[in-house]
């Protein structure tokens, strides 16, 4: 791939799996254009590339559409490789722990989706011919929680993965004939301000690798994906958690 095709599009890239990923492909020779809430991170590999960093709140669909026209217009056509979306929420009870079906609002259910489900939909939508001209990829991160309930991650968080789950699905059945791929990622347990201290003290124990991921890992594994090694995977879920679920 030459250089100046090597272009991504990361949600969430200011800490954790994303900023890991961000700094991966940064390190890898790939332009990194990423979208997030604050402005930039500490040591962040894009603090000198304000650029190609879109400060806007994913929950609000109207300042998402007016950022992804000034992506629009950043691009000017350029083909982009991927779109990683990554950015996401789950919400905690008081106690820093498993916010259960009675006590998520409906209020805070739709803020949820909005960033966790509608949020990928909306830049997918608005990045299809970018990547349609690249041969990419969307790679949807979902999490362990998509399948089975989960003891520190509430239903609105679950749903809102199982939903952007089952899309992965619809969207690489319907964006292949654009030579759009579209998979998914699986995160397990892994470190980052995600997860609660009780969550590593009780969860360490039933995961098989007997330890909790590093973002670091998980990157490495959307830049494989991002390789022609994956030319032909389309419409799956990779899991990332150390055997947890087996
Ligand atoms: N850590 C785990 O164990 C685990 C397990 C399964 C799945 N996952 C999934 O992996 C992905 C990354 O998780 P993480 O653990 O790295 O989370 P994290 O450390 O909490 O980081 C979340 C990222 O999303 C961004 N974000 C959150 N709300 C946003 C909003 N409204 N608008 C724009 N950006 C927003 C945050 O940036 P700002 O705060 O700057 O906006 C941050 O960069 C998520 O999809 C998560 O569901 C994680």
């Amino acid at each position: 791939m030459k250089e100046k095709d090597k272009i991504i599009i990361l949600t969430g890239g200011s800490r954790g799996i994303g900023h890991a990923t961000s700094k991966k492909f940064w390190d890898d020779g790939w332009t990194v254009i990423t979208f997030s809430r604050s402005e930039v991170a500490p040591k962040c590999p894009w603090s000198n590339n304000k650029q190609f960093h879109f400060q806007v709140d994913l929950e609000d669909e109207i300042s998402l559409n007016k950022k992804l026209r000034d992506l629009s217009e950043f691009l000017n056509g350029r083909p982009v490789k991927a779109l990683i979306n990554n950015a996401a929420i789950s919400p905690k009870d008081k106690k820093n722990e498993r916010l259960s079906f009675n006590d998520t609002s409906l209020e805070l259910w739709r803020k949820v989706f909005n960033v966790n489900f509608f949020a990928p939909i909306i830049i997918s939508k608005a990045i299809v011919n970018n990547l349609k001209s690249a041969n990419g990829m969307i790679i949807n991160v979902t999490s362990i929680a998509s399948d089975n309930v989960h003891q520190f991650a509430g239903p609105a968080y679950a749903t809102s993965k199982a939903a952007l789950k089952s899309l992965t699905r619809e969207m690489a059945s319907d964006l292949a004939k654009d030579n759009i791929r579209v998979n998914a990622i699986a995160p397990g347990e892994i470190e980052t301000s995600m997860v609660t201290p009780s969550s590593k003290k009780l969860l360490t124990e039933k995961i098989p690798m007997k330890r909790f991921g590093t973002p670091d890992e998980v990157a490495g594994v959307i830049l494989s994906m991002c390789s022609e090694t994956f030319s032909y995977v389309n419409g799956t879920e990779i899991q990332i958690n150390g055997g947890q679920t087996v």
